[in-house]
């Protein structure tokens, strides 16, 4: 199943188009409920947790986060998409040239904590953002290519400090119908991804089939979302 999307490529250019055409139907406008159902168990009882949002488009949450006191870091190669994030927010902010990504910017609200690197994601590192405590994935891994899943899975685990908390929304359909992006990830490839290195729990399993999944030509659709936490020694 997985070969049918190996080859699909979006080019970063065609996400601009998306943002500059308002293609932009994977934009939820209210908080993601499974972030919200979760977030007990990604907090674990901490307060003041730095959140990484990778492809992080404009998504809601990450004010949501802010507003819980947590810092948020975020990650989107479209600056419509960031500029939008804060002026639909009404936050104020700031913008910098980024020394270490060559064309890369930094736009930040200081009052809520809250900084997006605009910014191909295969450019940000450790060095650049430091590492996480949280991590909330929705709309990332499903929408990278899939021949960039393991350089992903690399970079997200060398972003996770070692308490990190890492949700990830993972999407299941029958890839004959529908050539994505979102992409198909089974829990197999999850499991083969991240397994080495991680420990992985599948939170939630949910019918995820809407009008709008239905025209792409899915019978069924399925959500899931995994808890995952990296076991013991891997930065040693
Ligand atoms: C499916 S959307 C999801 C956005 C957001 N996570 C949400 O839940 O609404 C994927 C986003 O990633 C951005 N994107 C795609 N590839 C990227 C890359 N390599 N680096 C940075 N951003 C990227 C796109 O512009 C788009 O906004």
């Amino acid at each position: 199943m997985l070969d049918q999307q190996a080859e699909r490529v979006m080019a970063l250019s065609e996400w601009e188009n998306r943002w500059q055409e308002n293609r932009i139907g994977f934009h939820q406008p209210a908080l993601h409920t499974m972030l919200k159902t979760h977030l007990d168990k990604v907090l674990s009882g901490r307060t003041g947790v730095r959140f990484f949002f990778p492809l992080c488009g404009k998504a809601v949450d990450m004010k949501w986060l802010a507003d819980l006191g947590h810092t948020v870091v975020g990650v989107e190669i479209s600056e419509k998409a960031v500029r939008q994030f804060f002026e639909e927010n009404n936050m104020t902010f700031t913008e910098e040239l980024v020394p270490s990504i060559p064309g890369a910017k930094l736009f930040k609200n200081l009052e809520k904590n809250i900084s997006l690197y605009q910014c191909d994601l295969f450019s940000f590192s450790s060095s650049v953002g430091g590492q996480f405590g949280a991590i909330w994935d929705r709309g990332s891994l499903v929408a990278i290519n899939p021949k960039d899943r393991e350089r992903y899975a690399a970079l997200i685990m060398s972003l996770m400090a070692s308490d990190c908390r890492y949700l990830l929304d993972t999407l299941l359909y029958n890839p004959e119908f529908y050539k994505g992006p979102p992409f198909f990830v089974p829990d197999e490839q999850v499991q083969d991804l991240f397994g080495s290195s991680c420990d992985l729990e599948l939170l939630q399993s949910t019918d995820a089939l809407t009008d709008r999944t239905r025209t792409w030509g899915l019978a069924s659709l399925t959500e899931n979302v995994h808890l995952i936490t990296l076991k013991e020694n891997f930065h040693s």
